[in-house]
């Protein structure tokens, strides 16, 4: 359990923390820490019969408290056997809103050889807090068939319960990041360790708000027609014909404040060109680097490497051409691209390369990480991902 963490969520109900929960869990899978999320709730809708209505949750409701925490210790034992097996990260989404609770985690942490970091969702904002009511709350199995006034009056009781007994993080030994209001500001006491540092600078650019990300590989190109790796072709005349119906698309369909960017290389800049956008060029966006192979045909790789070319093959994520790169430091370069993703408030369209796409179409969409070499984005195709509040979804429109 060397790279073990166990991240015990923290907050009152509605707060934001199984969205926050999910979205880390996805980065950090992405990042090469297997990552699940250990939810109570969902522990207490399949083993506690029946339905709990607000008085459930009572902190006086003796007999309820004591299901509570058999159901909270069940959980957190499940998190210590997956950290024993394959996985690195365990998110244990609960309100661990008393000290108390908080220090029975970290008693179990300390017996299990486990890490643990506090992650303290804070807001005090009413109307926020009603928005996710709204957004989540109600249409949630708890509330299945209820009306949504009934419901929504139930949930804010259950919060009450909470509030009653919620004692905040306080200035102590433990390891915590604190979300105070979406963004305004944030705590973090004694973060140390590779992945809760990347844990926290992921959190530190995270909005509540996912905007629309729109993919797509530039035109084709004079290397697509010849079947050459990499390079910096132009496009060729059928190229062109996908830009301009690219950007009658874009005038059309595109969200309002869409941004656009390209990597370095001709063939995306000039598949951006007819837009009229004003468009940022980041060399991290260039297309995976083939090394040795850089301007030759698969045929030709297969023919006079026949070595790496089987290498490749047998383990084409983890294959890293002579010079060049592999799908797994594609990952680490793309971190950066991500991360300003994240931090964006607009809509992006991103005019990129197969391999590079196929890296951000894993984290954005939660593929397997060592699947994504063989995610297929194919020319002339616009992916729209659009925002939900969990998840992007996809539609895919070929054009040209
Ligand atoms: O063929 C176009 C291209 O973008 C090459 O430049 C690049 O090497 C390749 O696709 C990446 O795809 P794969 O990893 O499947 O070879």
């Amino acid at each position: 359990m060397d790279d073990a963490l166990l991240i015990a969520m923290v907050g009152l109900p509605a707060r934001g923390k199984t969205y926050i929960a999910r979205r880390l869990s996805r980065y950090l899978s992405w990042r090469g820490h297997p990552t699940r999320i250990f939810n109570v709730g969902s522990y207490r809708r399949e083993l506690v019969q029946g339905h709990q209505t607000q008085a459930w949750f009572s902190p006086d409701n003796v007999e309820a408290r004591v299901i509570r925490l058999n159901l909270a210790m069940r959980a957190l034992d499940d998190a210590f056997e997956y950290l024993r097996g394959d996985g690195s990260v365990a998110i244990y989404d609960a309100t661990n809103t008393t000290r108390r609770r908080r220090d029975l985690v970290l008693q179990r942490c300390g017996e299990e050889g486990v890490p643990v970091l506090f992650l303290e969702v804070v807001c005090d904002d009413e109307a926020v807090v009603d928005d996710n009511i709204l957004a989540t709350k109600l249409e949630a199995p708890d509330y299945a068939g209820m009306e949504r006034d009934a419901a929504a009056r139930d949930f804010r009781a259950r919060i009450e319960h909470y509030t009653r007994v919620y004692e905040t993080i306080g200035d102590d030994d433990s390891s915590y990041v604190k979300l105070i209001d979406n963004g305004r500001k944030t705590v973090v006491n004694r973060v140390h360790g590779r992945v809760s540092e990347r844990a926290l600078r992921f959190l530190m650019v995270l909005s509540r708000v996912q905007k629309p990300v729109w993919l797509t590989r530039h035109g084709r190109s004079e290397y697509n027609d010849l079947d050459l790796l990499g390079g910096d072709p132009n496009l060729t005349d059928t190229g062109r014909g996908y830009a301009r119906a690219l950007a009658q698309h874009v005038k059309a369909h595109a969200p309002e404040g869409l941004q656009v960017w390209t990597s370095t290389l001709r063939r995306t800049i000039q598949t951006a060109e007819p837009l009229g956008y004003e468009t940022f060029q980041f060399r991290r966006l260039d297309e995976i680097h083939a090394g040795i192979c850089e301007g030759k045909s698969y045929a030709q790789v297969e023919a006079e490497m026949p070595e790496e070319y089987a290498a490749r093959k047998r383990d084409k994520f983890r294959y890293r051409y002579p010079r060049g790169e592999s799908y797994e430091e594609l990952i680490e370069r793309m971190d950066d691209v991500v991360l300003e993703l994240e931090r964006e408030h607009r809509p992006t369209l991103i005019i990129g390369h197969q391999a590079v796409l196929r890296v951000l179409y894993a984290y954005l969409m939660g593929t397997e990480r060592e699947a994504c070499p063989h995610l297929d984005i194919p020319l002339h195709t616009l992916l729209e991902l659009s925002a939900d509040l969990y998840e992007l979804r996809e539609s895919r429109v070929a054009l040209g």
